[in-house]
Parts: C-alpha cells; structure tokens; sequence
C-alpha cells in the first residue's frame, strides 16, 4: 500500500513546531506521528480532500448530557462531512447513547438515519455492553449500553473478524443433514478452534477497565481503549488512516498510533487537545499539534501551545 503523507492531505491552516520528547516506557520503532488539532471538525474537515480517510471511530456529545465549555454540536454538518471525506469502502464508527429523562431522546437512531440518508450503508448496529454501570433508573431495568453504528461508504474494504475461543473443539460427531424422515445422521468433523465474536461487545468502565492513564479522567466522557481497538483492528489495516474528529482525551488516537495506523484527532476544546497531548506525549507516541483558531478561543499557554513528539520509538502496545 502507497505510504500517506499527512501534510499533503491536510491543507487546513496549521501551525507545526516541534518540541521534545517525553517517554520513560519501554520502546519499540514506529514510523508513525499522529495529529492532534484544535477546532471545529466540521470547518476542518471542509478543508481536507474527498475520500482520504479509512476508518472513524468516535464518540459525538449525548444530548448535551454533559458540558462541554458550551460548544455547539451540529450533527448533520459532521455527518455530511464524514461521508465526504470517507474514502470508499471506508467505515465511521459513531458510539452513541440517548439521554434519559423521562423517556429515551432516541437521538441515536434519528442520527443513524441520517447518516443512511446521506449515503452511508448500515453496515452493522452493535452493541456497547457496560459491565459496570452505576446509573439505575426506579421504574426501568437499569441500562448498561450504547449504540456503536458502524457505517461504511459502500462494502466496507477491510473486515479483520475479531474471533474467541470455542468452548468444544476437535474431532466429533456432528449432526448433519436432517432430511424429511426427521433421523439425524451423525458425521465425523472438526469443530474450530473459535469462532468470530457477535456483534455484542462488553467492557469494564472507571479507571483500569476503559483506561489505566489516570490523564484521560480529566476529561468527563472517556470510552474504553479496547473499544476502540478492537474497531481499529476490525476496520482497518497498518498503515491506514483513523480519524477521531471528536477525540476528546485521544482513545482513538493511542490505540491507532500503538497499532501502526496513521491518526488525525480534533477536538473543539483546545483543554481537551492539551489531554490528549499530554496523555500520548507520557506514552512515548509521536503526535504533532495544529491549532485552528476559533472566535472564542483563549490562547494555550505557551510552553503546551505546540507539541511535536518526533521520536521514533513507541511504548509495546498492553
Ligand atoms: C464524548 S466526547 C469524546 C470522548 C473520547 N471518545 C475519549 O475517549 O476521550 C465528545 C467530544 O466532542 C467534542 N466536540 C463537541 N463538538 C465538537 C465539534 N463541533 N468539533 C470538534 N469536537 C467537538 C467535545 O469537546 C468532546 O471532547
């Protein structure tokens, strides 16, 4: 595969210095340097190319269920701009849930929708099951899941099937060929090994289920890592690259860039960004900092305004 070249696709106005390295953990090579930028994904991404991105997978503001500084949302703008910018055969990953009050907002499914309308197949609804959950309603079973839609633009290129062990495996006599006489006939056969995992996926939350970087908690919505690993891996291929453009403390971001991808993060926040910074830059992983400015922006302070990691070297991902 043609290797990418990130500054020839991105075009968007950036500032890129570089600055030093901080990593104590224990180190492989990578050639891979994520991007982090600071603005509204939706003017950023209106400066990029068509077709340039293999996989999304983010998580949008619910509901406006929890702050974020106040910064607007406008859903079918991202979304317009995702299917855009999708390469074909490319998948977004869109983690989402409903606010509850009262009843559910099913904002979730009108975005779904959307996103069908506007070209993208429903690839698959899947399921993020919470093992923990602490939020319980009196008059409903307490829920402990979201949605993940995954939404390809047209056949999804890449699908890496995720597999689990069986619980029997070898040689055994199976059951085959029920014909109209209602007999079983039994054949000898092999039962695999494992088999691909459902299209459920459960994951613990709080500290050490969805991170052990104790950095992420300073932002309010983490999702877990292995989440979005385990769409990475799904999706898409080294060397691809995996967009977040609502990266928040950069989940996204570590598992690409600890999984050979290329990775592009932005988040509205330029408080957010600086998370996502730190919590890559105390990892090892190489990650440049652009900064789109915004009406409403306070400058960074300007020892974290920019922040390039070029070190080739990468923390073994767990
Ligand atoms: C649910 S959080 C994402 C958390 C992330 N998945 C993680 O693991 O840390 C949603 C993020 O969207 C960002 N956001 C909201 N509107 C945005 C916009 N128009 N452009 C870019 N980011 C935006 C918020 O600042 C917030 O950090």
């Amino acid at each position: 595969m043609e290797e990418l070249n990130l500054t020839d696709l991105l075009e968007s106005p950036a500032i890129v210095e570089p600055a030093a390295s901080a990593s104590s953990a224990p180190l492989v090579k990578s050639q891979r340097t994520g991007r982090l930028i600071v603005g509204n994904c939706v003017d950023v991404m209106r400066s990029w190319s068509d077709d340039m991105i293999h996989l999304t997978v983010t998580s949008p503001p619910y509901d406006k269920l929890r702050d974020y500084k106040g910064y607007s949302f406008p859903f079918e703008e991202i979304a317009d701009e995702l299917y855009r910018v999708t390469a074909p055969g490319g998948v977004v990953v869109w983690v989402v849930g409903d606010r509850i009050n009262g009843g559910r907002s099913l904002t979730s499914f009108r975005q779904a929708i959307y996103f069908q309308e506007i070209g993208f197949s429903a690839h698959d609804i899947m399921i993020y099951q919470k093992k923990n959950t602490p939020f319980m309603r009196s008059n409903a079973y307490t829920n402990a899941y979201e949605m993940m839609f995954v939404m390809s633009k047209g056949k999804p290129r890449t699908f890496n099937a995720l597999k689990i062990p069986t619980q029997r495996h070898g040689m055994e006599m199976l059951t085959h060929n029920k014909l109209p006489d209602g007999i079983n006939k039994k054949k000898l056969g092999e039962l695999k090994k494992e088999k691909t995992r459902t299209n459920i996926w459960s994951y613990a939350v709080g500290l050490g289920g969805t991170t052990r970087d104790k950095i992420a908690f300073q932002h309010p919505a983490v999702f877990p890592e292995k989440l979005a690993l385990d769409h990475i891996l799904s999706w898409s291929n080294p060397g691809d690259l995996v967009l977040d453009p609502m990266c928040g403390s950069g989940t996204t971001g570590k598992m690409a860039l600890q999984n050979d991808r290329e990775f592009i993060g932005i988040d509205i926040s330029a408080e957010y960004i600086e998370i996502a910074r730190q919590r890559l830059a105390d990892l090892g992983l190489p990650v440049e900092l652009q900064h789109t400015p915004l009406p409403h922006d306070k400058p960074l302070p300007i020892d974290r305004k920019f922040a390039t990691i070029n070190a080739n070297t990468l923390p073994r991902a767990e």
